[in-house]
């Protein structure tokens, strides 16, 4: 029985400065707190699947330096399976810069490094490892042409594939066929279609354009106004949990960790965004990425007994 999900994409180590206010250009300011911990979209996302118990793999890049053991304990920890994680000698680890204000609002540079290493080769060596992932996550830090190999290859292979398309970027159209389920946030919806998402409405119509395109599924993410959810004909919004906002960090992958989990595990569509509603919530709670992701029970008694 197929019942795991694996995940091509990054890891970074997250460097995170939390400050009152944010400097403007040229200007220093005194921080409140420093944070290290291990990041990036595709290790975020792993972690959390793993977080929800179902079994799940990482397949990418890091590179031969200091950061890189700081990535492999996180995932480690969190029960990630990581012998499809390779270490590059003469790459670095990808690295995030993080900076959070007192809204908890956060700006992020990334530097990809050794994520930009990540190949068709790596996922012709998950596939050929005899794995039990019925469902696939990718995002947009590891190369796109990757990203739409392995779509590719997994949509051959009877897996759901879930794209989860940040850092905001256009997307070919041959990479619509394969894909079951996007979760866009609101400016990377605005990115794919052109369509300005400042509403639930105008989710919805960049929902039916992604849909028109040919995703199956899409799944906007509207932070505290929840999602939009969008297939065929049919739009529903659901709304999400009220939290005090700490660091809005890997909400968005949460949110697509979990859901990807409980679709895994043969969920309902709406209970896997219930679940990702509850994971994305419970994470903008705490600091930092890796950090901040809730534990499956936290999830399952926020769903119990509501906001
Ligand atoms: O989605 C959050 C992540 O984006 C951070 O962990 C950071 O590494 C960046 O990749
Ligand atoms: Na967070």
């Amino acid at each position: 029985q197929n019942h795991g999900v694996v995940v091509v994409g990054s890891m970074m180590t997250d460097l995170t400065a939390v400050a009152a206010r944010l400097p403007r250009r040229g200007e220093t300011v005194k921080g409140e707190k420093f944070s290290l911990v291990s990041g990036g979209k595709g290790s975020n996302q792993a972690a959390m699947a793993a977080r929800m118990e179902v079994p799940t793999w990482l397949v990418g890049c890091v590179g031969a330096d200091v950061f890189h053991q700081v990535v492999l304990d996180s995932l480690r920890a969190f029960g990630v399976h990581t012998e499809h994680v390779h270490v590059l000698d003469g790459e670095s680890t990808g690295i995030a810069h993080i900076r959070v204000d007192a809204s908890g609002d956060n700006d992020i540079v990334i530097i990809p490094n050794a994520n930009l290493k990540t190949s068709a080769r790596h996922v012709d060596a998950f596939f050929a490892s005899g794995h039990a992932a019925s469902v696939l996550l990718l995002q947009l830090e590891t190369p796109l042409e990757t990203a739409v190999y392995a779509a590719k290859t997994a949509k051959a292979r009877g897996l759901t594939v879930i794209l989860n398309p940040a850092p905001a970027a256009p997307l070919p159209d041959d990479i619509f066929p394969y894909i079951d389920v996007i979760t866009p946030n609101e400016t990377e919806a605005g990115v794919l279609t052109g369509i300005d998402v400042t509403d639930v409405d105008a989710a919805i119509q960049a929902g039916k354009a992604l849909c028109q395109r040919g995703a199956a599924h899409t799944i906007v993410t509207l932070g505290a106004q929840g999602v939009v959810h969008v297939t065929g004909d049919t739009a529903r919004h659901h709304l999400t949990y009220r939290v005090q906002v700490v660091d809005t960090t890997a909400a968005g992958d949460a949110f697509t960790g979990a859901f990807g989990a409980a679709l895994a595990r043969g969920l309902a569509f709406d209970d896997a965004i219930r679940t990702g509603l509850a994971a994305g919530a419970l994470t903008v709670t705490k600091l930092g990425a890796q950090s901040s992701l809730p534990t499956r029970q936290a999830v399952e008694e926020l769903i119990a007994h509501g906001r």
